[in-house]
């Protein structure tokens, strides 16, 4: 009895208490330094929140946290201005990431991944689904754009499909700027694989295909917060600019993969 080794009695940590530990040290400290040091080691594309990887076990999600921008905030000039992306990537994204992980405290959703808690809180709870779905959709909308992007310049495999199943890059076009334009009043235009084909979509406010039956592989914001410094009242040269010049089709093409 008196010859036990100091800390006997209490089980030695787990790899999975010391990730545990971890992850709460990077919230704590600094959610905004965890997400810089993402950009080494960027999170697998689809877990919004940030989380922590057992090799033994499966992500392990935490809050959510805003990503870097993947490129400069002048990378997108002159199609996309620097204080375009300074106030919609630090102001707006940054304020769903806040919203959201206060709205998800108590929740049914706490611990489950981002595309989880979007779908299962899509018509039960609007607040928090508002959130979730925005910081789904912007973490993927700064990958879907790059600098000396956009152009009939698809990768072959996914020239293919925009051919069979949406008519050629020139209708893909009109009907994704269409998509935009005609969307009354917030919301986005999507290029979404369901049912095993590509289709042209639009949604409101949060809402994206996964919880209309689809999987998300392109789209473009019409907030007003997302083009109206740049182009005012005039969302389709918006459009245009982000189909002619911004996007990232190799990002698209990743995510066409993994949906088809
Ligand atoms: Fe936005």
């Amino acid at each position: 009895m008196t010859d036990a080794a100091p800390g006997a009695g209490r089980p030695a940590p787990t790899r999975r208490d010391t990730l545990a530990l971890l992850s709460v040290a990077a919230v704590t400290l600094s959610p905004y330094g965890a997400a810089r040091a993402d950009q080494a080691n960027p999170p697998p594309s689809g877990a919004g929140a940030g989380a922590v990887t057992d090799p033994n076990e499966k992500e392990i999600p935490m809050a959510f946290e805003l990503p870097p921008l993947p490129y400069a905030y002048d990378a997108l000039q002159p199609y996309m201005s620097a204080e375009t992306l300074e106030y919609h990537h630090d102001k707006h994204h940054q304020a769903y990431v806040t919203n959201g992980n206060n709205l998800l405290k108590g929740t049914e959703w706490e611990g489950k991944s981002l595309e989880e808690i979007v779908k299962g809180s899509y018509g039960k709870n609007a607040g928090l689904f508002n959130n979730a779905g925005q910081h789904y959709n912007h973490i993927h909308f700064w990958k879907w754009m790059k600098k000396d992007g956009g152009g009939n310049k698809l990768p072959g495999k996914l020239q293919a499909a925009v051919d069979a199943d949406l008519g050629g890059y020139d209708k893909f076009k009109a009907d994704f700027v269409a998509a935009g334009t005609t969307q009354f009043g917030s919301g986005w235009a999507w290029l979404a694989v369901k049912d095993g084909k590509l289709a042209i979509t639009k949604t409101p406010n949060g809402e994206n295909p996964l919880v209309h039956g689809g999987t998300p592989i392109l789209g473009v914001d019409v907030w007003e917060h997302s083009y109206y410094i740049d182009y005012r009242n005039a969302r389709p040269k918006y459009l245009e600019a982000f189909v002619d010049s911004l996007i990232n089709w190799d990002y698209v093409l990743e995510m066409y993969e993994k949906a088809a």
